[in-house]
């Protein structure tokens, strides 16, 4: 069954937990959906854990479009969430709404994500008013990577965290839908999560929050330029991957790639007179 913004807003009032990971492409966001995962989210990380760029800044409408259309094909139970790129939304209350269009329009996604707390409510309440769930984004938004001065946990400091929770009731009252909190302090997540009636999906912020989300190359081992320590590896597809492309090599090399049953035959006489 369809995944939509009130089965999320049901999972919360029922206490059942919302399972979230990214994906950017078809035949993943196609492998997910068939497992049951609630949202996909087809994080402006991309950025990172497909185009190899240091942060996300550099990610496009373009990028975000593109990959957010191959796993709309691909995902067609889970609620499709599409990050909103850097610059898309913060120049404006304008170019917010036209870029969320864009997302669902061109990206069919079913919602979108920004980041920020008071300072993108007015985006929030204007692309809501259009029709276009928000998810806000709280705590380590790394699209503030230069402000905050590098990716460290948010909301330590009594003044930081009260800070987090003010933000997380603005967005709440400015019509978003969930809120994802990044890099906070569990405690503070789990209080944010009992204060909000819309759900918390939380990575790097402890088991209180309403739901989970990881960047799936993280949890599958796949991306191993960094690990942050959030993050649990729950299978290591990276070495099977390394495993089968080293064994792909091999064979192909020794000839005992491809195998007869791997060939398409042509009758005798047909090739002989050909030679
Ligand atoms: O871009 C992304 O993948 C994200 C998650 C880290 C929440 O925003």
């Amino acid at each position: 069954m369809k995944n939509t913004v009130a089965t999320f807003q049901q999972m919360k009032e029922k206490g059942e937990k919302i399972t979230m990971l990214t994906a950017y492409d078809y035949s993943t966001a196609k492998l997910m959906d068939e497992c049951g995962v609630n949202g996909i989210l087809i994080g402006d990380s991309l950025g990172m854990v497909m185009m190899g760029y240091e942060d996300t800044l550099s990610v496009t409408m373009e990028d975000m479009i593109h990959h957010s259309a191959c796993v709309a094909r691909g995902a067609k139970n889970a609620l499709i969430v599409a990050d909103m790129p850097f610059m898309s939304y913060q120049t404006g209350v304008r170019d917010a709404v036209y870029n969320a269009g864009r997302l669902m329009k061109e990206g069919r996604a079913n919602c979108v994500k920004l980041e920020g707390g008071a300072q993108v409510c007015e985006q929030i309440k204007a692309i809501t008013d259009a029709s276009i769930p928000v998810m806000a984004h709280l705590g380590l938004t790394p699209q503030s990577i230069n402000a905050f001065g590098g990716n460290k946990v948010q909301g330590k400091s009594e003044e930081a965290a009260k800070k987090i929770l003010e933000d997380a009731y603005k967005v709440q009252e400015a019509g978003a839908f969930a809120v994802t909190l990044e890099c906070v302090p569990e405690k503070l997540a789990t209080l944010i999560s009992e204060k909000l009636t819309i759900p918390t999906i939380g990575i790097g912020a402890g088991a209180g929050c309403d739901g989970q989300v990881l960047v799936y190359q993280d949890a599958l081992a796949i991306f191993s330029d960094f690990t942050p320590k959030f993050v649990k590896k729950f299978a290591d597809v990276g070495a099977l991957m390394r495993e089968g492309i080293s064994a792909y090599i091999e064979e192909t090399k020794a000839g005992t790639f491809p195998a007869q049953e791997h060939t398409f035959k042509i009758e005798d006489e047909v090739i002989e007179k050909l030679y």
